[in-house]
């Protein structure tokens, strides 16, 4: 619309003003906010922009894939994908503790960025996707307390000695803003309007020790429950329910339990689905899905993915559970 059209101008006018004809480099992490961050400072400074996308071998199915075609080939952002799999996958064998998982993942994440980010010399400006509520809450009045219980951290994280200044055209706008924003951009709906993922990605819904081949399960697992809460639309308000959830994942629980298939006995491992509605995350309800919806879910998922043979449904409120199984 008119008014949104109006802000661009305005903020690739500020962003031009600001960093002149100096270079910059972005986290992109695939989320909302660096991806809309990214395609504003591409808008503003074209080629001066260069981003870095850290893949930590814990994102969801083919989500690199996808970040590398949006960015790199249709809106011909410059990106850097750093595959960093192997790096974190070592530094994670044999941890099971969840807060020492997301130290570590977000200790390596700042390492690997900071690697990249040195080599390119020319660079004078960081520019980060910090939206209005990240201010106030980093300010001390938002849900802090919240991060006491969990080490929230954010793969947009700043690593301070980096000696850049920095940029962050979205520290006025509320979510809602970030994503009109995006779309007036030019950014994909679907990739505009998707649930929140956690930092430390996938290394925080498998339960326990992250291995390689948990991922894989998980990540199709995941993917056939995206796909379906997708598909199946709710008669009543005409929306999917993917829509009509604010966060809906898979998680792999490493326990093995007996199922049949053929003649056979199986013994394989266990997937819980999650889905929440919430206004602000803080607390959730459980989404109360279609039970059609669920029997789908759980047939392909036994039926597609060698490995799992058990789908359960996560029926906890939070509080007392939070929303993440870790
Ligand atoms: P919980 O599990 O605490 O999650 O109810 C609330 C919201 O925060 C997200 N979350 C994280 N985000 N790094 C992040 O960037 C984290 O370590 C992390 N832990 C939880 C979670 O996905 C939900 O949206």
């Amino acid at each position: 619309d008119w008014e949104m059209g109006h802000y661009v101008d305005e903020a690739i006018a500020k962003i031009r003003e600001q960093v002149g004809d100096e270079q910059v480099i972005l986290g992109l992490s695939g989320g909302v906010d660096s991806s809309v961050a990214a395609a504003l400072l591409h808008r503003a400074i074209g080629e001066q922009l260069t981003c870095v996308f850290v893949d930590h071998g814990l994102l969801r199915y083919r989500e690199a894939e996808q970040v590398m075609k949006t960015f790199g080939d249709h809106l011909g952002v410059k990106v850097i994908h750093v595959d960093a799999s192997d790096v974190f996958l070592g530094k994670l064998a044999g941890v099971t503790d969840p807060e020492a998982k997301r130290k570590i993942i977000g200790r390596e994440f700042v390492e690997v960025f900071k690697a990249e980010a040195a080599k390119l010399t020319s660079a004078k400006w960081l520019a980060q996707g910090t939206i209005y509520p990240d201010v106030i809450e980093s300010a001390g009045h938002g849900k802090k307390g919240a991060s006491k219980i969990k080490s929230h951290h954010n793969v947009g994280g700043l690593p301070e000695d980096l000696q850049l200044k920095l940029v962050e055209p979205l520290r006025e706008l509320f979510k809602d803003e970030v994503r009109a924003l995006g779309i007036e951009l030019g950014l994909p709906a679907e990739m505009v309007h998707r649930h929140p993922f956690p930092g430390p990605g996938l290394g925080v819904r498998i339960l326990g020790e992250v291995k390689r081949e948990f991922a894989d399960l998980l990540r199709r697992a995941d993917a056939i429950f995206i796909e379906t809460l997708r598909d199946f639309v709710d008669e009543k308000t005409g929306k999917s329910w993917y829509a009509l959830t604010s966060q809906a994942f898979a998680v792999f629980l490493p326990v093995k339990s007996v199922g049949v298939m053929g003649d056979g006995r199986t013994y394989e491992y266990v997937v819980a689905l999650r889905a929440v509605q919430t206004q602000d995350f803080m607390t959730a309800h459980w989404a109360h899905l279609p039970h059609e919806l669920l029997g789908h879910v759980s047939n392909r998922i036994i039926n597609e993915v060698r490995g799992i043979n058990r789908v359960v449904y996560d029926i906890s409120g939070k509080p007392p559970a939070t929303i993440e199984w870790e």
